[in-house]
């Protein structure tokens, strides 16, 4: 009997071609560096086996394949959160797809919010650690010792140096900081995001912890960009965060981050 993951795999194999370098995951509002894709092959997610359609806009939900900076490069154009089914492992067909499909480097991206002053909207933040205050996890339910997923590293220290030079390649400013995964989808409350800074976190969102979590399961290196679009709530500003910001200020911010991503894919073959 063949499982979803065999049938994405071999439903996407014969249409995207060749290895993959690298495989990103666009967040809230960053299509557009799926657009700055020359000739891509594209493929809707309602098309694959078990590839989660989503119910969020500023998501196209589909993969774009091609070649940018000479890397070949695998784009999911949109992920689907825990928020909008309750399972946490709602990206796991893709991301284990990604994985027999030889993909051994997976960028993630998001939207998130700030909780520190000198991270300010429109910039971009490397992720150095997480800590997951969803109260689930995506490996709920998993079988064997595989389960057991050791989190040291879990944001690569190799990559975020390489990303780091990109930046000053590229002449783009990067932070680093620690992200906080909430479940969502409403807004954290004031009193919410003052407890999650004094826990430590610079960062907060409702995604890309599940992936990194599945990511490194499946035994991929992961890299996590963030582009703030807010500061937390209660936080600078009395404005309360929306989604219609979060999607505003992304898209914005998602010109740096092309910049960053394709000066990032032209180092990668560097030694170190
Ligand atoms: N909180 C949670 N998720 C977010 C935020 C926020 O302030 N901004 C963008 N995604």
């Amino acid at each position: 009997m063949t499982t979803l993951v065999d049938d994405a795999v071999a439903y996407l194999r014969p249409r995207i071609g060749g290895d993959i370098d690298l495989a990103v995951v666009l967040g809230t509002g960053l299509g557009g560096f799926a657009e700055a894709v020359p000739d891509p092959v594209e493929v809707p997610y309602a098309d694959i086996p078990g590839f989660p359609q989503g119910n969020v806009t500023g998501h196209a939900h589909r993969v774009v394949a091609g070649v940018l900076e000479g890397r070949r490069i695998l784009v999911l154009q949109g992920r689907s959160h825990y928020y909008e089914t309750g399972d946490a492992a709602i990206m796991r067909t893709p991301i284990e797809t990604l994985k027999r499909l030889g993909v051994s480097t997976l960028l993630l991206t998001n939207a998130a919010g700030s909780l520190k002053r000198d991270i300010q909207p429109g910039q971009l933040c490397l992720i150095s650690d997480h800590i997951n205050l969803s109260g689930t996890n995506p490996l709920i339910g998993d079988r064997g010792d595989g389960r057991f997923v050791p989190m040291n590293d879990a944001y690569s220290p190799r990559l975020r140096q390489r990303m780091k030079r990109a930046a000053m390649s590229a002449g783009v400013r990067v932070h680093e900081g620690v992200y906080c995964w909430m479940s969502g989808p409403s807004f954290e409350t004031p009193a919410e995001i003052k407890m999650i800074r004094n826990l430590g976190a610079d960062l907060v969102g409702m995604s890309t912890v599940p992936e990194t979590i599945l990511a490194r399961r499946f035994g991929m290196d992961v890299i996590a960009v963030s582009i703030v679009t807010n500061f937390g709530a209660g936080l600078e500003t009395a404005a309360a965060p929306s989604h219609e910001e979060t999607k505003q200020v992304a898209s914005t911010g998602g010109i740096a981050l092309r910049r960053l991503l394709n000066a990032f894919l032209k180092g990668l073959d560097d030694v170190t």
